[in-house]
């Protein structure tokens, strides 16, 4: 694995990884990433519920050789593991979103750009010639919508993902308490924040002037980043409905994925309106607190579905062995959400290379001892055990 100053020999787990991010960021842009809405409930149990479950290893299958690719939506990539998407990721490393899409293609993989990225849709699809998707939301103005539509098809993103589960902004009290607002304040807390890690504050203080949410500036109307934000808040639509999605899928002719899927009724009427993938989704427990946990969801949906088209799951996946339940489980693939954010906020394009790799290693390791040789043996198979008493 590729070593940068930032990235110590102890960097062996995404465990670490988080651990060195603490160590980097200000205590406000951490917990920013870190933490979710309200009592974290559904935070915690993301995580908490791959103990529900328990590998049967099979080491006498002959997994000498193991192979970790798939074939997603007509791409073949090289491993099962997708970076998601995720707001902001330029205030935790410059040009983030750039750096993270770059190790994303280095390893084969998809990477996702969120509607609230740093820099334009335009500006990534400049740097990176790997598989990209593009992820919005519905606006209350609907034409906002098809726009980033457009403006993603004419940059060569391959597929769209609706998130369904950002309709309100979910109460996040890490943020409240830190007086993280979105987009950054910088008065005199947050910047005795910053001045304490001035590792992070030295590579960002040319950046930091010009954080804002890149797809929303309008070059014929110039606002202020907080006239922006306001104006994007109130973009939001509780209202939104399926009609919106049929609109959407008449307007989008590429693959389009729904992503905050927890109910199989709910993944069913989105293929039944002509989705090409359901993601499985709680937003990280950043959302709606005591959501169903993303993998306690997964096997309703996955009955759901019935094969018609992909399933994907994201949520609290720290391990390879997490990975492998997801997909034994009948996922189709994975996102990571914060995992990648720690390993950007460690040392960029080399430290989310390093998260990939650190998962990549593990998920391969796992399969090794379990007797899998490829992803549709294990899709397919019989490697897990529900506990008696789930829950770590
Ligand atoms: C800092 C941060 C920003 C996020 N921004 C978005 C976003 O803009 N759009 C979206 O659909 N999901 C967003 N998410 C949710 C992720 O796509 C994903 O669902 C979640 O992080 C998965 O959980 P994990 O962090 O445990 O991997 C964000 C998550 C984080 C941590």
């Amino acid at each position: 694995m590729k070593r940068t100053e930032h990235l110590p020999a102890t960097a062996f787990s995404v465990a670490r990884m988080r651990e060195l991010a603490g160590q980097r960021l200000p205590r406000p842009i951490f917990d920013f990433i870190d933490g979710g809405a309200e009592d974290e409930t559904t935070l915690r149990d993301n995580e908490a519920c791959f103990q529900d479950w328990s590998i049967l290893p099979r080491p006498m299958n002959g997994a000498g050789v193991r192979d970790l690719s798939i074939e997603l939506l007509g791409q073949r990539l090289s491993s099962p593991m997708l970076i998601g998407p995720t707001g902001l990721a330029g205030l935790f490393w410059p040009q983030g979103e750039v750096a993270a899409a770059q190790a994303a293609q280095k390893h084969g993989t998809v990477y996702c750009l969120s509607h609230g990225s740093v820099c334009t849709l335009e500006t990534l699809a400049q740097a990176h010639s790997g598989v990209r998707w593009m992820q919005v939301f519905i606006y209350k103005d609907r034409g906002f919508t098809r726009e980033l539509a457009d403006r993603a098809k004419a940059s060569g993103y391959q597929a769209l993902v609706l998130t369904l589960d950002n309709q309100l902004l979910g109460k996040r009290e890490r943020d409240l308490l830190n007086g993280f607002s979105i987009p950054p304040r910088f008065g005199p807390a947050q910047l005795m924040a910053f001045a304490r890690k001035s590792r992070w504050w030295w590579a960002m203080r040319k950046e930091l002037p010009r954080i804002t949410f890149g797809n929303y500036v309008r070059e014929n109307r110039p606002e202020s980043v907080a006239e922006l934000a306001g104006r994007m808040g109130s973009l939001l639509d509780p209202g939104m409905n399926w009609k919106d999605l049929d609109a959407l899928r008449q307007h989008w002719s590429g693959p389009l994925l729904v992503k905050g899927v927890l109910h199989p009724q709910e993944a069913k009427q989105a293929i039944a309106q002509g989705v090409d993938g359901v993601i499985v989704s709680n937003h990280g427990g950043r959302q709606l607190d005591g959501a169903l946990p993303s993998l306690r969801a997964l096997p309703a949906v996955v009955e759901a579905v019935a094969g018609q088209v992909p399933v994907l799951i994201d949520g609290g996946l720290r391990r390879g062995s997490d990975v492998f339940k997801a997909l034994a489980l009948g996922a189709h693939a994975v996102l990571l959400g914060r995992p990648h954010l720690w390993g950007l906020a460690v040392a960029g394009e080399a430290g989310v290379s390093h998260v990939l790799s650190i998962l990549h290693a593990e998920l391969d390791r796992v399969m090794g001892l379990a007797g899998v040789r490829n992803i549709a043996e294990l899709r397919a198979g019989d490697f897990l055990v529900r506990n008696q008493s789930p829950g770590r």
